[in-house]
């Protein structure tokens, strides 16, 4: 996607080889006519895969999510991260360990917003080691949904996550890939869409 990755070397600045800071757009303040786009564009990537549900990981997932999920007109489901496990019948939860913040969570979902047979458009605004999607796209199988595919906004290509997704039979549509960064530049590969 053209206009993301104007965006991001307009914008976004690589802190170190491994971190990109995209706070101005994506993370603390949100470009909402942007996201407008990204929604637009993962749509229209996802629109022969029959999608019933988009699901996203709170918080940053939710902007870039709810736009793809009015642009179908399909209802959006938030994974919460919760510190602990919650023994209730009314939801499901995976462990995810976070290398980014070196820490585990609790990814749950509220079970009676994914049905069985719903096909289900994931959407998270980073892929990085794929932990988060994995343990995401778990609990919706879990629930007895298929993931029809994964939306992400940014790839960080040079990381393990997509390997991970697509070694595991998973549709990845990646709008921007960062193959490498450093001080000073961004340089992307091919996008899905
Ligand atoms: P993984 O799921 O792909 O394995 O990624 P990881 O756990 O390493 O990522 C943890 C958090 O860090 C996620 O946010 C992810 O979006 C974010 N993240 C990973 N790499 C970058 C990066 O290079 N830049 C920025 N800005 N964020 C990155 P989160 O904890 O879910 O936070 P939020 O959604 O509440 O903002």
């Amino acid at each position: 996607m053209r206009l993301l990755e104007e965006k991001i070397l307009r914008n976004g600045r690589a802190l170190n080889e491994d971190v990109l800071l995209v706070d101005s757009f994506l993370n603390n303040q949100v470009d909402a006519p942007l996201m407008a786009e990204v929604g637009k564009t993962l749509a229209e990537a996802a629109k022969e895969l029959g999608i019933t549900r988009v699901i996203t990981i709170e918080s940053s997932g939710i902007a870039p999510a709810m736009m793809t999920a009015m642009t179908l007109g399909v209802p959006l489901v938030i994974l919460k991260k919760s510190t602990s496990r919650i023994l209730k019948d009314d939801v499901l939860q995976t462990e995810v360990f976070s290398f980014t913040k070196n820490a585990a969570y609790q990814l749950t979902l509220k079970k009676r917003f994914v049905l069985p047979g719903d096909r289900v458009l994931l959407v998270d605004d980073f892929l990085a080691r794929g932990e988060a999607a994995h343990g995401a796209s778990r609990l919706i199988e879990q629930a007895g949904g298929s993931v029809a595919a994964i939306g992400i906004v940014i790839e960080k290509s040079f990381q393990p996550g997509r390997a991970l997704l697509t070694e595991k039979g998973y549709k990845v549509i990646s709008l921007a890939r960062v193959a490498r960064m450093g001080e000073g530049f961004i340089e992307f590969t091919e996008a899905d869409a």
